[in-house]
This record gives C-alpha cells, sequence and structure tokens, in this order.
C-alpha cells in the first residue's frame, strides 16, 4: 500500500491504494464518482474516458501514481451545473439511447474541441473513433459535436 494524493475535479484527496491500481477503480469503488463507467478494462472501449492535465486519457489504462500532481476531470467535474457545451449540445441532440457510453464520449468530445476548436466532420470522426457505443450513436455523437463547437465560437 501506498499514500497518493490525488487532485479530481479541483478537490485534493489522499489515499492508501495498492501499487498498480487503476485510476478508474479509484474514481467509482473509492471515491464514487459512478459517472465514469467501467467497459473493457483494456484500453480498448473509451467509456472510461477522463482529462488527466486536460487531454483525454484511459482511467482503466492509468495507474493512481501516474495521475499524482496531475489535473484529474471526471465527467461531473466538466461543468458545475451540467451546463458545458458539450453537455448542452448532447441535450439538444438528443444523443444518448442507453448512456453507458455517454460520459467518455462527452470528455473524449470536450477534449478534443479544446484542442481543435473548429474540427471538419472527418477530424470528429477521427477524434471519436476510439469510443464505442454499443447502442450505435455516431451521427448523433458527431452532430452534436459539431453543435458544441459551434455554440463554443459564439
Ligand atoms: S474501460 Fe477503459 S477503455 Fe474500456
Ligand atoms: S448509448 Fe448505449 S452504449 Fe452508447
Amino acid at each position: 500500500m501506498m499514500e497518493v494524493t490525488l487532485n479530481i475535479n479541483k478537490k485534493n484527496y489522499k489515499l492508501d491504494v495498492d501499487d498498480g491500481t487503476p485510476l478508474l477503480w479509484v474514481l467509482r469503488d473509492e471515491l464514487g464518482l459512478v459517472g465514469t463507467k467501467f467497459g473493457c478494462g483494456i484500453g480498448q472501449c473509451g467509456a472510461c474516458t477522463v482529462h488527466i492535465d486536460g487531454v483525454a486519457q484511459r482511467s482503466c489504462q492509468t495507474m493512481v501514481i501516474m495521475a499524482e500532481d496531475k489535473e484529474i476531470t471526471t465527467i461531473e467535474g466538466l461543468s458545475e451545473n451540467g451546463d458545458h457545451p458539450v453537455q448542452e449540445a448532447w441535450e439538444e441532440i438528443d444523443v444518448p439511447q442507453c448512456g453507458y457510453c455517454q460520459g467518455g464520449q462527452m470528455m473524449t468530445a470536450s477534449a478534443l474541441l479544446k484542442k481543435n476548436p473548429n474540427p471538419s466532420s472527418e477530424e470528429i470522426r477521427m477524434a471519436m473513433n476510439g469510443n464505442i457505443c454499443r447502442c450505435a450513436s455516431y451521427n448523433r455523437i458527431e452532430k452534436a459535436v459539431a453543435t458544441a463547437a459551434q455554440k463554443m465560437s459564439k
């Protein structure tokens, strides 16, 4: 066991964890931040996506020790009142079906728009490519990312 301090959604948490514990386990099991989902557990689906220093990362593949001294943001911390342009666009376009993948989708989309505020359709598809949706809401995801980009440019 080792003690780590994690900065998550602008709050510091001190935790005793085993070496090699994935960040996803800590988020869900220790801290109850269950908006970040466990899908495949092997870096293939994107359901567990969070931001680490503003970059979209797979929390199932990030050991807590790698996340120390970094700013971690989960879907719960994306905005204070669910009013991030990506969240608003998601609601407007009515993207989710079962919803399971959607936290990860929004974290990938918001990281993309931070880096590239005006992405082409091709760039949206490329960036969202690693986030799997078993309900196949891909067309609406693409539309919502474009809508969020428009909102952010106003
Ligand atoms: S649960 Fe992390 S990528 Fe699937
Ligand atoms: S909305 Fe069901 S998995 Fe994406």
